[in-house]
Formats: structure tokens, sequence, C-alpha cells
């Protein structure tokens, strides 16, 4: 049966984002009545920096951490065998500050380790989550699609394609809702606006 790693990162409750992650669970359930979801909010998930501790820990043999050392990896750990486990993920994305949320780079830096999820081979670094998809849901104020010149501003998608792809999952697709700043305003009907959006991520779900 089919396992889907949820990850959630916008800091708000009424994220467009979580919608858009919401819709694609709920008609990957109904695709998969047997299939398992993991689920993440790294909104509220306790993380930080990696410190001096963290990158020792990695870089000393498993065989001889000290329990200082396994507790310093303990959330990477978790993290790991949550996309080790998943045949694909879904993940919610805020635009902040023209990429993405903190919470979502902190989790980035959790789960980027050699030997884990990446390794170098003759050929270079070689990703090691292989056989996986990436869905992306984003959501952006403004508008910033790739190829035109606001597209230059947008770091999200470039960043998680080459990131990703770095850890082996090549697979991946982006449905971006650009725009959001109009919900701001009373004329926007939050339904209307996010329709098309809702309805190009069930067309998604095999
Ligand atoms: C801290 C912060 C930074 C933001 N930075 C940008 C930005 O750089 N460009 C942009 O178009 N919108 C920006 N926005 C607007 C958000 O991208 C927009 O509200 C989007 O809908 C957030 O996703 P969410 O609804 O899933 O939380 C920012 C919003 C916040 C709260």
């Amino acid at each position: 049966m089919p396992t889907l790693l949820q990850l959630d990162s916008s800091p708000l409750e009424t994220a467009v984002s979580r919608e858009l992650t919401r819709e694609f669970v709920n008609t990957w359930k109904n695709a998969h009545p047997h299939g398992t979801v993991i689920y993440r909010d790294l909104a509220v998930t306790p993380n930080k920096p990696l410190d001096a501790q963290w990158i020792f820990s990695v870089f000393t043999p498993d065989s001889v951490r000290t329990p200082e050392q396994i507790e310093a990896l303990a959330l990477s750990d978790a993290f790991i065998a949550e996309l080790e486990k998943a045949d694909e993920y879904v993940i919610g994305v805020s635009m902040h500050n023209f990429t993405i949320p903190g919470t979502l780079k902190l989790w980035i830096d959790q789960i980027v380790r050699k030997d884990q999820t990446f390794t170098y081979g003759a050929a270079g670094p070689q990703g090691l989550l292989t056989g996986k998809k990436a869905t992306f849901l984003v959501a952006t104020g403004g508008i910033y699609e790739l190829g035109t010149p606001a597209g230059a501003y947008n770091f999200i998608e470039p960043y998680l394609k080459t990131v990703f792809g770095f850890l082996g999952v090549t697979d991946t697709t982006f449905v971006t809702a650009g725009g959001t700043q109009k919900l701001m305003s009373p004329d926007t009907d939050r339904a209307t606006f996010l329709q098309p959006k809702l309805e190009q991520v069930r067309e998604l779900v095999a």
C-alpha cells in the first residue's frame, strides 16, 4: 500500500498552501483508501538551525557516537525515516521573502545527510532517495512565472528542484497559486479565486 508524506510549512492556519495540500491529500486518500499518510506540520515541529554539535555528530561514525551525538541527530533521523518510508511527498510552501519559509529550510538542513540521503559515487554526488515523487503546492502574494522578468525573483522552484534533485528526487511537480495578495481585497471571493488551483491539484492525483 502506498505511503504519502504531507508537509505544511506556512505559519498561518488559513494558508492557501495548506488548503492546497489538504485538497491533494483528500483526493489521494480517495484514490488510495488503504494508503498511509504521514503528516508533519513544520510550523509547529520544534527545530533549530544546525549547530556545531549537529555537524560534528554527522561526521562521527555511527559506531562511536556518544549518547549526546545520537540525540543531536534524533530529529534528522526521524525526518529521514519518514522520507524513506513514503513513496511520494506533497509539500505546502508559502513564499516568504522570495523563497521558502524558514521552517522548511530548517527541515531541509536536517534531511541532507551524506550516506543517508546522498552519497559521493564514482560519477560525483548521487541521491539516495530514488523512486520517489514530490509535489510542491506553492502560494505567493505576487505573480512570478518562470520565464518572465518577475520570475527571476522566484527562488522557490529552482531551489527546491535543485535540492530535491541532489537527493535523487527528480520527479517533481509544482502548482503555484500566484497573486494571493488579491485575497486581502473585499472584491475577491476566496472560493472563486482558489477553485481553478484546487481543480489543478485534484487532477494531479493518479
Ligand atoms: C513574512 C512574509 C513574507 C512574504 N514575502 C513575500 C514575497 O517575497 N513575495 C510575495 O509575492 N509574497 C510574499 N508574501 C506573501 C505570501 O507569499 C502570501 O501571503 C502567500 O499566500 C503565503 O502562503 P500561505 O497562504 O500558504 O501562507 C509574504 C508573506 C509573509 C507573511
